[in-house]
């Protein structure tokens, strides 16, 4: 039987999914429910494999066997996975149970308090549903607050939210953490490549850093909605914090969804569309999504690191030869980053962009 659909509670023009718990309806809106292909429930959902676990502190301060065997470890997870889970990353627990206090703090307050930070359609920025461009696309079963956090005159400081009080605080000393995980991370990965430990710091130039704080509330019909639809990252690295052990995020392998199981206190990272580009392909920027749960919520915290806009990108010289032929062609990161804001999510399509027709 087709979902009834329930009276539309909208911000802007778009719901709200958090005032449609409240609702306490099991009928799901049109607007969530997803075509059969794209239903949750229509792929396999592999529990038998799980992500690479990256020990940092084996990485940093481990004896040369153990580097070594982490290194490796390294390499083969963004080869043949484009996603793993850091634990002993270095960064105070206590810092992350705040960062995800003041953050849930912020999703549980009144709707009309979220809404003096809304995001404008197109615009990842702000409060709301990102990358909605049309009153027949699909949403996602998720509430957003995205922030751009450097390069510092990129910030819109009326979209910081002034409470809990601790917040503005909390994300400045939450994002110093992140950027310093990932330039340690990138210098591994550029080992890992034969290239020299600053090779991407030097290309990036002052990097752009942005944090999406993702809210999944549960929903009563998690085989007809998605979370977040499918997508790869623009960025270099991503670093996704999630709460509690609920399972939401999924990566596509080997065609097959993969969920992530959460490890207390451990990081996921990612690599993005930019370190794929860089390394011609050698190191994949992998499909991701997240699901929904029918009882329980969820929230990650996910950091975006990126190249400055104006940094020109393609394959790394290293990286290409008679057997590796150029794949993608150069461009620029904000050129990039501009088209992927463009268009709703859609798997890997726009990395289509970079990519050197060969047929
Ligand atoms: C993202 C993302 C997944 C999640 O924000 O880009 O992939 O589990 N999030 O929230
Ligand atoms: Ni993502």
């Amino acid at each position: 039987m087709a979902p009834e659909p329930i009276s539309p509670i909208k911000t802007g023009y778009i719901h709200d999914v958090q005032e449609l718990g409240k609702a306490k309806s099991v009928a799901i809106p049109e607007r969530f429910v997803r075509d059969m292909a794209e239903r949750p429930t229509d792929v396999t959902v592999s529990s038998s494999s799980s992500i690479p676990v990256i020990d940092v502190s084996k990485l940093l301060k481990g004896s040369k066997d153990e580097f070594h065997t982490e290194l490796l470890k390294l390499s083969t997870s963004c080869k043949d996975w484009g996603f793993f889970q850091v634990i002993n990353h270095g960064i105070d627990l206590v810092l992350l149970e705040s960062m995800e206090k003041v953050v849930m703090e912020f999703f549980m307050l009144p709707l009309e308090e979220k809404q003096k930070y809304p995001m404008v359609p197109g615009i990842v920025h702000g409060y709301g549903q990102a990358l909605v461009f049309s009153e027949e696309q699909k949403l996602d079963w998720c509430n957003m607050l995205a922030l751009i956090i450097e390069p510092h005159h990129l910030r819109n400081p009326k979209l910081w939210p002034t409470t809990p009080v601790r917040f503005s605080d909390t994300i400045e000393e939450y994002s110093r953490e992140m950027k310093r995980l990932c330039q340690n991370l990138l210098k591994f990965i550029a080992t890992t490549l034969g290239l020299k430990q600053d090779i991407f710091g030097e290309m990036f130039g002052e990097t752009m850093q942005a944090v999406r704080m993702n809210y999944y509330p549960p929903c009563p019909r998690p085989d007809l909605v998605i979370g977040l639809s499918p997508h790869s990252d623009g960025s270099a690295l991503t670093v996704l914090q999630q709460t509690g052990s609920t399972v939401g995020l999924q990566i596509l392998k080997d065609n097959k969804w993969v969920s992530v199981q959460p490890i207390p206190n451990a990081l996921v990272i990612n690599i993005g569309d930019t370190i794929e580009v860089l390394t011609n392909g050698l190191y994949k920027s992998v499909e991701h999504r997240a699901v929904t749960h029918n009882e329980k919520d969820r929230l990650s915290i996910v950091t975006f690191y990126a190249p400055n806009p104006e940094v020109e990108l393609g394959p790394m010289p290293e990286l290409v030869d008679q057997n590796n032929p150029c794949k993608y062609r150069r461009y620029n990161y904000g050129e990039y980053s501009q088209h992927y804001l463009a268009d709703k999510l859609q798997g890997k399509k726009r990395l289509e962009y970079a990519m050197i027709q060969t047929s």
